[in-house]
C-alpha cells in the first residue's frame, strides 16, 4: 500500500485547524457538543480561557473550568465539588465522596500491589509482542486487545470471561441504553473475576464488589486504549519524533507523558456544586453541573511554556490526565506502563512505522469529552 508523507498530512491538518479557528465563539454562543468543535476543541478552549477560567456555557447548560490553577483547586475540594454525577458508573468509589470514599479506596488500592503491577507489565509485554504484524489497525488489533487483556488480568478473568464481556459490550452498543445494558451484563459477569472474591473477602458487600469490578473494566480499558492509539498516531505523523524515540528509547516515557497532557482520554470530568462555591473569583451556584476541563488545564500557558508542543524536557510539570486529589486515578501506574510497553514494543520490533492511509482520512470518535482515532492502519517495516 502507498505511504503518505507526514509533512503533507501535517499541512492538511493545519489547514483544517485554520478553518476551525475561523469559527471561534464566545461562552454565550459556543456549543462544545457540536461536531465541528468536538473535532478540534483545543483552539476553542484557548479562546474561552482568555474570557475567564470559570465560565457558564448556556448552550451546554454547565459551568466549565479551564484554568490549570482553578482545576487544581476544584479537584482538591471534593466537599464543594462532589463526584455524584458518576453514580451510574459506580456509586461505591468513583461517585462517592470522602470520608466514605477514602475507606473504600484504601481497600481497592491494596489490589494494585507491586507484585500485581509487575505481573500486568509482563502481560502487556506478552500481548503486545504477540500482536505485531507487518500491517495492522493499531486501534482494533493492537491498542484495544492490549488494554482489554491487561484489565482482564487485573480483574483475574480467564479468556472466556473476557470474551463474554467483549461480546456483552458489542451487543449493548446497538440498544437504546448502551451503558445501562452493558453495566447489567458486567454486573452479572463480575463474580467470575478473582477480584470479586478478593473484595468480598476483604469485607466489601457483594453489590459493592460488583460495582467496583465494573468500574475497573470501564475505567481501565478505553482510557488506556486511547493513550496507546494517540501515541502511535503521533509517532506516524511526526518523523522527527519517531527518529528521536528510535535514537534514544529513554525519551518514550516523557513522550507518552506529553501525549497524556495534550490528549487526555477524557477531556473533562463532571462535578456537582454542593453549595454556592467560589472558584477563581467566580461564584458557582449550589446544584450546578460543573465540568473540570483537564484538556484545557493541560494546555494552560500560565503553567506550560509552548503548551501545544510536545517537549521531551518538561520534567515533573503537573498535568491532570489522571485527575488529582481524592479521586486521582488509582490505575495510573498500570495505564502508564501499559501504554509505554505497547508503544515501545512496536518501535523495537520495527525499522519504521508509517501510515497506510492519508492521515486526514482518519475517522475520530469525537464527543465533547473525547477525541480519539477509531482506526489507525499502519505499516510496520521489519528490521
Ligand atoms: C492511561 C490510562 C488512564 C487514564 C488517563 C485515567 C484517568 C483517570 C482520571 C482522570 C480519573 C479521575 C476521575 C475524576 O476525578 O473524575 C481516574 C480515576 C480512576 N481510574 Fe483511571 N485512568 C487510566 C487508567 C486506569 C486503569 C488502567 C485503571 C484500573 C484498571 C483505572 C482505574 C481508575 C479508578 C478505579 C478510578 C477512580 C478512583 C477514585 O474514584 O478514587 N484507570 N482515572
Amino acid at each position: 500500500m502507498r505511504r503518505y508523507p507526514a509533512a503533507l498530512a501535517r499541512r492538511m491538518r493545519a489547514l483544517l485547524r485554520r478553518r476551525t479557528t475561523a469559527e471561534l465563539q464566545s461562552s454565550a454562543t459556543i456549543d462544545l457538543r457540536s461536531p465541528g468543535i468536538a473535532a478540534d476543541p483545543f483552539p476553542h478552549y484557548e479562546t474561552l480561557r482568555r474570557e475567564g477560567s470559570v465560565l457558564f456555557l448556556p448552550q451546554n447548560d454547565y459551568w466549565i473550568v479551564l484554568g490549570h490553577e482553578a482545576v487544581r483547586s476544584a479537584l482538591a475540594r471534593p466537599e464543594h465539588f462532589s463526584n455524584a454525577p458518576y453514580r451510574d458508573v459506580d456509586a461505591v468509589l468513583l461517585a462517592a465522596d470522602p470520608p466514605v470514599q477514602t475507606v473504600i479506596r484504601r481497600t481497592v488500592a491494596r489490589l494494585f500491589s507491586p507484585a500485581v503491577t509487575a505481573r500486568l507489565e509482563a502481560t502487556a509485554s506478552r500481548l503486545s509482542e504477540a500482536l505485531v504484524r507487518p500491517e495492522l489497525d493499531a486501534v482494533a488489533n493492537y491498542a484495544i486487545p492490549v488494554s482489554r487483556g491487561v484489565t482482564a488480568d487485573l480483574l483475574g478473568l480467564d479468556a472466556a470471561g473476557m470474551d463474554d464481556i467483549v461480546h456483552a459490550e458489542e451487543v449493548s452498543r446497538g440498544t437504546a441504553d448502551p451503558l445501562g445494558n452493558f453495566v447489567r451484563s458486567l454486573d452479572a459477569l463480575a463474580p467470575r473475576s478473582t477480584m470479586f472474591g478478593a473484595l468480598t473477602g476483604a469485607g466489601i458487600p457483594e453489590e459493592s464488589a460488583r460495582s467496583l469490578v465494573r468500574l475497573m473494566w470501564l475505567a481501565g480499558t478505553t482510557t488506556t486504549q486511547r493513550v496507546i492509539s494517540r501515541t502511535i498516531l503521533r509517532v506516524i505523523e511526526c518523523d522527527s519524533d519517531q527518529r528521536a524515540l528510535r535514537a534514544d528509547p529513554a525519551l518514550l516515557r516523557p513522550f507518552v507523558e506529553e501525549i497524556l497532557r495534550l490528549h487526555p482520554p477524557e477531556h473533562m470530568v463532571p462535578r456537582l456544586a454542593m453549595a454556592d462555591v467560589e472558584l477563581d473569583g467566580v461564584t458557582i451556584p449550589a446544584g450546578a453541573d460543573v465540568r473540570l476541563c483537564l484538556s484545557a488545564a493541560n494546555r494552560d500557558p500560565a503553567q506550560f511554556g509552548q503548551p501545544d508542543r510536545i517537549r521531551f524536557d518538561r520534567g515533573n510539570a503537573r498535568h491532570f490526565a489522571f485527575g488529582s486529589g481524592a479521586h486521582a486515578c488509582i490505575g495510573a501506574q498500570v495505564g502508564r506502563a501499559t501504554a509505554n510497553i505497547a508503544v515501545a514494543t512496536l518501535l523495537h520490533r520495527s525499522a519504521a512505522l508509517h501510515a497506510l492511509r492519508p492521515l486526514h482520512e482518519i475517522r475520530y470518535f469525537a464527543t465533547e469529552a473525547a477525541l480519539s482515532p477509531e482506526s489507525l492502519e499502519i505499516g510496520v517495516m521489519p528490521i
